[in-house]
């Protein structure tokens, strides 16, 4: 399962992609709203996607498929590599048969059911992206909804990469590992968390100090 980071804080992707283990970004318009207003939205994204150098996902704001094409086609003059990310309303997937006819990867947002990532890929999605956090935050098992959408891309062979969405905590990255996502779009702190184990630290520490006292020793 390839990890993205699901940000648009600069500094945030910028650790996260010299950690060397990110393969890709995810935006979104709530995530590029926390961030200075003062910033130009190309601008942003453009050193975003410089910061990564993979996957980058730009999403729309029109809800009428023209103006998602329009928007497609000015993102697409920014930088010809993007990601196009549709919500998942019937205007986006006729978006999305658009522009997968025309080669142009599309991330389909928004997906809370197996059967709307089935219909999201037959719609010709590059990606689908399973929110399982906004699931569990409403008593629904989540983790079930992106195991469910592996299970039937295992049965038909879908080509569309699952997307594990809307993380919440390092057991969802687990579980979504174990259910057979392809991808994790996982948050910044989730990331560090998942990168954290007190072991780690105290073994670390422990070797630290021998090769120091050894070091003493001999000198
Ligand atoms: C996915 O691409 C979305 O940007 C994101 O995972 C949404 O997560 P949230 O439920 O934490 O807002």
């Amino acid at each position: 399962m390839q990890l993205y980071v699901d940000s648009a804080n600069l500094t945030e992707i910028r650790h996260a992609a010299a950690m060397g283990f990110i393969s890709g970004v995810t935006t979104n318009p709530s995530l590029l709203a926390k961030e200075d207003p003062s910033l130009d939205i190309k601008s942003l994204l453009l050193d975003i996607h410089a910061s990564v150098g993979g996957h980058t996902s730009v999403e729309v704001v029109s809800t009428d498929t023209d103006g998602m094409l329009r928007e497609a086609d000015e993102i697409l003059t920014w930088f010809p590599e993007a990601t196009i990310k549709i919500p998942f309303i019937p205007a986006g997937l006729a978006a999305v048969r658009n522009l997968a006819n025309r080669g142009i990867p599309t991330n389909v947002t928004l997906l809370f059911t197996a059967n709307q990532a089935l219909i999201a890929a037959n719609a010709g999605a590059t990606y689908v992206s399973v929110f399982l956090g906004r699931l569990d935050d409403i008593s629904t098992d989540g983790v079930q909804a992106v195991r469910d959408t592996a299970e039937i891309w295992d049965v038909h062979g879908l080509e569309s990469q699952i997307i594990a969405a809307s993380i919440r905590h390092p057991i969802h990255l687990l579980e979504c590992a174990k259910a057979g996502a392809h991808i994790a779009t996982t948050p910044y702190k989730v990331l560090m968390q998942s990168i954290k184990h007190p072991l780690t630290d105290a073994g670390l520490a422990a070797f630290l100090k021998d090769h120091e006292a050894m070091m003493a020793k001999k000198s």
